[in-house]
């Protein structure tokens, strides 16, 4: 059997349960890492979108147990400290140590910053900014006893632009490059590291909604098309259209992997080129 780049390691992953999640936890296992796969498996009320269930966590678990290797599911919520150290302790009981941590789980939502919700604001900034730093939090010790490690935090090309009517999920973008920043400069004296991955638009539960396709469309009955063809002004680089959220996964592969072994403390953007575009006004001003 071919030797993976991940044989013997232990992978935590938070959002396992579909999109980017999932195909973190695919990419890894077939690389040879074990899996502990921790998804909320429920929907927060202040998301627009359906969020993902236990069955879709199930399925992750079936498709790295295709690749050979162990999988813990876990339903959990990363708003809860409690929840990781336990998620933490019963995946090193049952798997002997953890490796990596991606920190990947995250909702979205749409309105202009002055009518989002406290709910809204309060939700986005405890999953996609604490939620991060407490998962963090939760591997830490372990980390630092062993010595080793590689921790990767899902940001977004919003960690570098605004987003017409999200500040409240560009703010936690932004912020977690902040945090993944000073996090790699805490542990790299214990040899762990830390860096992100900035996502562009990637196909997945989050960008496929009615909400989302008709704030592409500008009208009401927007579908999956005008999110596609949208996508095809927001990237540059040919061929490409809604990233494939394995596109993320093998980004984040590269830098838990000792292919990356002297990187730490960088946000790669995973995005066509999207940022490399040259701005232009959609409301020209009059
Ligand atoms: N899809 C995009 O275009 C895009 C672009 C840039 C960044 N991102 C980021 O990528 C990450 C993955 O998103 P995705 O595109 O796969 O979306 P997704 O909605 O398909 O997956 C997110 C997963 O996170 C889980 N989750 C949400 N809150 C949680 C919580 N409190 N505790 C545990 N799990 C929770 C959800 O249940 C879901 O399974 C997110 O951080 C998102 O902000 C997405």
């Amino acid at each position: 059997m071919a030797l993976g780049k991940l044989d013997g390691k232990v992978a935590l992953i938070t959002g396992a349960a579909r999109g980017q999640g999932r195909a973190h936890a695919v990419a890894l296992a077939r690389e040879g890492a074990d899996i502990i796969a921790l998804d909320i498996g429920e929907q927060i009320e202040s998301v627009q979108y359906p969020m993902s269930g236990p069955h879709d966590l199930d399925q992750t678990a079936t498709e790295v147990g295709v690749t050979g290797r162990r999988v813990m599911a876990l339903q959990a919520d990363v708003r809860s400290q409690e929840a990781l150290d336990h998620a933490v302790r019963a995946g090193i009981d049952e798997l002997g140590h953890i490796d990596i941590l991606i920190a990947n789980a995250g909702i979205f939502s749409m309105g202009p910053f002055w009518e989002i919700t406290e709910e809204q604001w309060d939700d986005t900034i405890a999953v996609n900014l604490t939620g991060v730093w407490k998962s963090a939090k939760a591997v830490a010790p372990h980390m630092i006893s062993r010595q080793a490690g590689s921790i990767v935090m899902t940001s977004s090309s919003n960690a570098f632009e605004p987003g017409p009517s999200w500040a409240h999920y560009v703010a936690t973008k932004h912020a977690v490059i902040g945090l993944m920043r000073s996090v790699a400069l805490e542990l790299a004296p214990y040899g762990i590291r830390c860096n992100a991955v900035c996502p562009g638009s990637t196909d997945t539960g989050m960008t496929n909604w009615q909400g989302a396709y008709n704030m592409i469309a500008g009208h009401d009955h927007g579908t999956r098309e005008d999110y596609i063809e949208s996508t095809r002004s927001f990237n540059a680089l040919a061929r490409t259209s809604a990233l494939p959220p394995e596109a993320v996964a093998s980004a984040a592969l590269w830098l838990v992997s000792d292919d990356a072994d002297s990187v730490t403390g960088i946000a790669v953007p995973v995005d066509a080129g999207h940022l490399l575009l040259p701005g232009r006004n959609l409301n020209p001003v009059k």
